[in-house]
């Protein structure tokens, strides 16, 4: 499992994930916050495209409603996108297996490796939580 570890942080945008809708809105507003910091077009695609699918397991199989949090993020003089998406639903029991299973392209192994850095920590009955950064790339 990944860690993350930043240091100025500056929330953008906070949204309820719990309905469909909300999956949309906040790869939307995502993806908006993602252009404004001059992310290009692949790296847009590759964050919305987590965003999408991190917020959609948290309608689909939490059974419960998460909220997520985008940030911008420095650390050493570089510019980062942070993406924190908590759920209080039922949690993941066999996460292990989940993270080890071959990326479809989504999912969860798949948005690992669309972002730069991906932690998620979860336990049955505990909820689920997941941080996400992408780096801008060097000026
Ligand atoms: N937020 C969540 N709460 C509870 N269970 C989850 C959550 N996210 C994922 N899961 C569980 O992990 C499994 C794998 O998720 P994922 O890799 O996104 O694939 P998929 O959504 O296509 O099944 C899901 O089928 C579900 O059982
Ligand atoms: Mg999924």
């Amino acid at each position: 499992m990944t860690t993350t570890t930043t240091h100025d942080v500056k929330e953008l945008a906070k949204l309820p994930v719990v309905r469909l809708q909300d999956v949309l809105l906040a790869r939307l507003v995502v993806r908006e916050e993602a252009a404004r910091l001059g992310f290009a077009a692949q790296a847009l695609t590759q964050i919305a495209t987590a965003v999408s699918e991190i917020t959609r397991n948290v309608v689909q199989h939490s059974g419960g409603s998460g909220r997520l949090s985008v940030c911008e993020i420095a650390s050493s003089g570089r510019i980062g996108l942070k993406i924190d998406v908590d759920d209080s639903g039922s949690g993941i029991d066999d996460l292990d297996h989940i993270l080890a299973g071959a990326p479809p392209g989504a999912g969860i192994p798949g948005c690992r490796k669309l972002m730069d850095e991906f932690a998620i920590r979860s336990s049955a009955g505990a909820g689920t939580s997941v941080t996400m950064v992408k780096w801008l790339p060097h000026a």
